[in-house]
């Protein structure tokens, strides 16, 4: 963090300010898409999108206490990140000015007529004015950062974008772009190689309430821990150890375009695994299909496509949340060489299980013969559609 106060101060920043979101990265973002199991497009978990409303909401602070009319990212024109930060600032701080320098052309129309003359902000819109005739893309950017002396982390030796957090580290562009070329082993940041992870297995217990992960027991539950940042940094360790949460996936961005990016997601991968199961034994399954199809599939798309500070992604938490009432209980985990596997699930409220009823060794709560009705009835339909495919001379 010293870097980056250093590297403001140097390139022409007046102030810096380093603020600890951990805790509110943790338990505002995190921890709702645990709940809601978020994924996008089946293997992306969100590590970006995640951390987009939590860095706006903490810049507009700023920009409040310091009397800002401005505020600017660096994003590229092409990506999904410029559209979360933006609709973010209106979203919180609807008279906010957003100045984005890769897309100065578009931008040049707004302020312009917003700034009078003489003013910092007309200075400051000058010299974009200058940055945007300078540089046609990365390469030229980069050049220009070498030259002038400005610490840029991508560097010849590691050629493509990451961006880092403690949920994941993304990477994309430079030789990325090529969807079939392979991923330097040294690429990877966050996790060891599947092939140097250990051979022997590691046994882990979360605990959940609501849905959320309040204990983790480590040791065979000689220690445990309980502390939301705790937990969520000892998941990335052990993760990190096991090999578990790297994907090499190509998605499609909110603006249209398709992307290649490599993820590594550790500790968050155990996380979904563990409440994906212990909700398979306390979830009705009704509510457990409503919230798969809907909140499931919405959260993760408002996240993706930048919609945090929104009324729909009010409405969707609050089913979210009641959907999440009975996710008590915890489960037990083996991590391995990149799998976490599960080993045994309890909870003390599961009204729903009734291992009686469930098994197949022994009577309990209804007759099978009761099941015999129950089939005979599902099947009018089909056997009507059955007939008819008979009488149309199609055979299955
Ligand atoms: N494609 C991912 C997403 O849209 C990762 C974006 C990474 N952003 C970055 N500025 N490097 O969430
Ligand atoms: C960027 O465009 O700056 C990063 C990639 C993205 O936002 O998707």
């Amino acid at each position: 963090m010293e870097s980056a106060r250093e590297k403001a101060l140097k390139v022409g920043a007046k102030k810096f300010f380093l603020e600890d979101l951990k805790k509110e990265f943790i338990e505002h973002l995190i921890y709702p898409a645990v709940q809601a199991n978020a994924i996008y497009e089946g293997v992306y978990l969100l590590g970006t999108s995640l951390a987009r409303p939590v860095i706006a909401r903490a810049m507009i602070a700023v920009a409040e206490r310091e009397g800002c009319q401005f505020v600017s990212h660096g994003c590229t024109g092409k990506g999904n990140d410029q559209v979360r930060f933006e609709l973010a600032f209106y979203g919180l701080k609807p008279d906010i000015k957003v100045i984005a320098p890769w897309r100065l052309p578009a931008l040049a129309r707004g302020v312009k007529a917003s700034v009078s003359e003489g003013t910092v902000a007309e200075k400051a819109f000058a010299s974009l004015a200058e940055f945007y005739e300078r540089f046609a893309g990365r390469a030229a950017l980069l050049d220009f950062a070498a030259k002038s002396g400005i610490p840029v982390v991508q560097t010849a030796a590691k050629p493509w974008s990451t961006d880092e957090n403690l949920f994941h580290i993304s990477y994309e562009a430079g030789i990325l772009e090529d969807p079939d070329t392979t991923p330097p082993d040294d690429m990877w940041k966050l996790t060891q190689s599947i092939a140097a992870a250990p051979d022997t297995p590691e046994r882990i217990t979360l605990h959940f309430e609501a849905g959320i992960p309040v204990k983790l027991d480590l040791a065979g539950g000689k220690s445990s821990v309980t502390d939301a940042v705790e937990i969520f940094m000892t998941l990335n360790k052990l993760a990190r150890k096991h090999g578990i949460g790297r994907i090499d996936i190509v998605e499609n961005r909110f603006i249209g375009v398709k992307s290649r990016g490599c993820y590594e997601t550790p500790g968050a991968t155990i996380l979904r695994r563990a409440h994906m199961d212990l909700e398979g034994l306390v979830l009705d399954r009704n509510v457990r299909s409503l919230r798969d199809g809907f909140v499931t599939t919405e959260l993760s798309k408002i996240l993706y496509n930048g919609y945090w500070f929104s009324p729909e992604r009010e409405f969707v938490q609050s089913c979210l949340k009641a959907s999440q009432k009975v996710v008590n209980g915890k489960v037990r985990l083996a991590l391995l060489k990149g799998n976490v596997i599960v080993e045994g699930r309890s909870s003390e409220t599961a009204a729903l299980y009734d291992a009686a009823e469930s098994s197949m060794d022994e009577l309990g709560g209804f007759q099978p013969t009761d099941t015999s009705g129950f089939i005979k009835i599902e099947a009018i339909r089909l056997s009507k559609w059955g007939l008819a495919r008979e009488k149309e001379g199609l055979t299955t």
